[in-house]
């Protein structure tokens, strides 16, 4: 063999089956390939396991699928590129022209776009309610045929709360499925509910570090199988060392999520003794409206803490710019804590009424709490508090 066909059908190392790698090799691969034209006809067929091409699947990628599938008590789970990517796989897929969608107010902006904007554009139509109100989610699924009901809890960044129960039973009595964005609660809440999809963005608490981009749609086989079709042509695949990354972060996502709400109770019940702070939201507090609500429903009281400071949008600025442990930033989850004034969270895209259930004001701060030392960041928060 001359070089350059050498350097391009390099040596093969063959590990023997009981030699395994502790941790799982990237399959840093686009194609793969079979001994026979046969066989890889039968792998297209289904007659056999394997893989041909890394954006229809990928070992790297299915581990991560499989993982995850379980972590949230599901049957299957299809990654995708980011969380939106999941997001939007998971609304496309299961509507088509002329149905119906209801969704929420105090939903994620972009999510709150798809639905809206972009499904408007092809003829389907949606009711947009508060998160609290069951009772009108129940009165809109009367009236109206629907196929999908689309929510998060809790909400970001003022923390209310959905009652679960009452929701995907309503969904169920009227035939809609239910889509909900896990990201903020996790893997570890809401599995034993009747939730139909699950999607999540893994850029959050999944990779952990926030250094790699991922979202993941979870649900039955049956509905999973139904969307892989559009989800080939999506073009929104996870590459497969950002599966590796999000992978590796999963190692301590336990142990991460936890630190992270113990930390965030400490700092919520520090902010609530605080004259400079009119009122903390944050489930695992008493005074929070839904507070029994959330100790029957989640296993933990969540890492994000939100306070209205007694002021205006400068005492919400200059509190986040003297903070020095919290990075002024969006997003969440990951090790290290943020802090985001609501002058850089405020919706845009909302009618008064809306406006008035998201309910973020200019002295809305919202805290995404890390990993760090509990008292580090209480001393942090007190000397940027005296300056507001
Ligand atoms: C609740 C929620 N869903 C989805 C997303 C989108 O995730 P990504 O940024 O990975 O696309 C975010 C990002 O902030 C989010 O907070």
């Amino acid at each position: 063999m001359k070089q350059p066909t050498r350097l391009n059908h390099p040596p093969q190392v063959d590990v023997p089956a009981d030699n395994r790698a502790l941790v799982a090799p990237i399959y840093q691969s686009v194609k793969f390939t079979f001994d026979s034209v046969e066989e890889s006809q039968r792998q297209s067929r289904g007659e056999r396991p394997g893989f041909q091409y890394s954006r229809v699947s990928n070992p790297t990628l299915r581990q991560l699928e499989l993982t995850l599938a379980e972590l949230q008590g599901r049957e299957a789970c299809l990654v995708t590129a980011s969380g939106i990517a999941a997001v939007h796989l998971a609304l496309l897929a299961l509507c088509k022209q002329g149905d119906h969608v209801v969704f929420f107010a105090e939903m994620y902006q972009p999510t709150r776009y798809l639905v809206r904007r972009l499904l408007a554009r092809y003829g389907v139509r949606s009711t947009m309610l508060s998160i609290e109100d069951t009772a009108a989610v129940e009165r809109v699924l009367g009236q109206t045929p629907t196929r999908l009901v689309v929510f998060e809890t809790p909400s970001n960044p003022m923390l209310k709360v959905a009652d679960l129960e009452g929701l995907t039973a309503a969904a169920r009595k009227h035939g809609a499925l239910t889509v909900l964005d896990n990201t903020f609660a996790g893997f570890h809440n809401f599995g034993q509910f009747d939730v139909d999809v699950f999607v999540h963005s893994l850029t959050k608490y999944a990779s952990g570090h926030g250094d790699v981009m991922g979202g993941a749609v979870i649900a039955s086989k049956a509905i999973i199988d139904g969307m892989r079709a559009d989800f080939v042509v999506s073009g929104a695949t996870l590459d497969p060392h950002a599966a590796f990354l999000i992978q590796r972060g999963l190692k301590t996502y336990s142990l991460r999520y936890e630190r992270q709400c113990r930390n965030a109770l400490a700092i919520a019940r520090f902010l609530a003794g605080c004259e400079q702070v009119a009122r903390v939201h944050y489930p695992g507090l008493e005074s929070h409206p839904r507070h029994a609500l959330v100790r029957q429903q989640m296993h933990d009281f969540g890492t994000i803490v939100t306070l209205e400071l007694r002021g205006d949008r400068e005492a919400a600025r200059k509190f986040s710019d003297a903070l020095q442990l919290f990075s002024i930033s969006a997003s969440l989850g990951s090790t290290e804590s943020l802090v985001q004034p609501g002058e850089l969270m405020r919706p845009r895209d909302m009618s008064d009424q809306e406006r008035a259930w998201a309910n973020v004001s200019d002295a809305t701060v919202r805290l995404s709490i890390g990993i760090e030392d509990e008292a580090d960041l209480i001393a942090d928060l007190q000397q940027a508090l005296t300056l507001t």
